[in-house]
């Protein structure tokens, strides 16, 4: 850690973490008697709600000939494949194949399709991806939630991106404060180019390490609207959770980002706003370019950083600056560990201050 530099490889990206939750998708695109088919982690996932509101997650593949199911319907709440008609529960059983005759011996319930656990608060649907082709049991691990709101909050916002880029790369741009001033120096943002000498407190958190809550002494545009005495915290947390949160004296502003992989090369971004000022939500048509602009501007120059990152170059991290990407993957390496050895996770990040311009 003390080392002035280190030296990583995009080999060190590595494998995705299993056993954890990722963001699945919003709710509120997940209606009652609806799929929903999505790629995680390189598995096609099949999302469905039953008529009573009840979420769940299947592999999105028939097992009897592979089809993805999600080309078939619902009726009742079970899923019909549309090839041979095999019926399918929430939890994955299969209960019935038509073309069997009255007095066969072949029992249904043996070709179960997989199922993952999903859980659902504050609007957002989580899957829990366990280790590869594994029934996963319910998970005793929570899903993160953003602090301030209540599990029924619904988001005021939601927008999704489709980053051409590693998760681990992406999520690493979303912690890099040395980035901003070059990546997001329009006008109404900041000044372009322009450096200030910089001080954060950083504590270990659940699963990550979180920027202390502090007062925010140079206040963009986006800061001179919330008005009061603004402070701001951001929680990074496993596996590529961001949320950043601003609190003024009478109100909480939170902007939640998620990152779930589609592949190795692909990273699908949801940002997700949650607030509490009244007057906010009528200006939302108004103020979403340019929260749509801003990761846009990520996405820009993480999509160029993908064409040098190829050639599989060596990558290099500063300390101070690149500290969080540092600690990033001792805390991915150390829940992956605990994993493996099937004991408790111990944070390996201390409290520690970080100095950059
Ligand atoms: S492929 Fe699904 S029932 Fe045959
Ligand atoms: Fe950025």
């Amino acid at each position: 850690m003390n080392t002035p530099s280190t030296t990583v490889s995009l080999h060190d990206f590595g494998n995705f973490l299993r056993d954890i939750w990722y963001f699945g998708l919003p709710s509120a695109d997940l209606k009652p008697k609806q799929f929903k088919a999505k790629v995680i982690l390189g598995e096609p996932i099949l999302f469905g709600r039953t008529s009573d509101g009840t979420p769940f997650a299947l592999r999105n593949l028939c097992p009897h000939r592979g089809i993805p199911l999600h080309y078939g319907h619902f009726e009742g709440d079970e899923v019909i494949c549309p090839y041979h008609g095999w019926r399918f529960n929430r939890h994955g059983q299969c209960t019935l194949i038509p073309s069997l005759t009255s007095d066969s011996d072949v029992d249904p319930k043996q070709f179960g399709v997989l199922s993952y656990p999903v859980r659902e608060a504050q609007g957002n649907l989580w899957i829990y991806m366990p280790a590869k082709d594994r029934q996963a049991p319910e998970p005793a691990l929570e899903v993160p939630l953003v602090p301030g709101f209540s599990a029924t909050t619904q988001p005021q916002a939601v927008q999704k991106f489709i980053f051409p880029g590693h998760l681990d790369q992406v999520f690493i741009n979303f912690m890099d404060p040395a980035h901003a001033p070059f990546v997001h120096g329009a006008w109404w943002w900041r000044t372009r180019g322009k450096l200030f000498e910089k001080a954060k407190t950083f504590d270990p958190s659940p699963y990550g390490f979180t920027m202390r809550r502090h007062p925010l002494l140079r206040k963009s545009w986006a800061h001179h609207i919330l008005g009061g005495h603004p402070e701001v915290e951001i929680i990074y947390r496993l596996p590529g959770i961001r949320i950043e949160t601003n609190y003024t004296d009478r109100h909480t502003f939170c902007f939640l980002i998620t990152l779930t992989p589609i592949n190795e090369h692909q990273t699908e971004l949801t940002s997700i706003f949650y607030w509490t000022f009244p007057w906010l939500a009528p200006l939302k048509p108004l103020l979403a370019p340019f929260a749509r602009e801003f990761i846009n501007q990520d996405l820009r120059i993480v999509a160029k950083q993908s064409e040098g990152l190829a050639y599989n170059p060596p990558l290099t991290l500063i300390k101070e600056a690149d500290n969080q990407a540092k600690w990033y993957y001792q805390i991915k390496r150390e829940y992956a560990k605990a994993i493996q050895e099937g004991r408790e996770f111990v944070n390996p990040m201390k409290t520690q201050v970080l100095r950059w311009r």
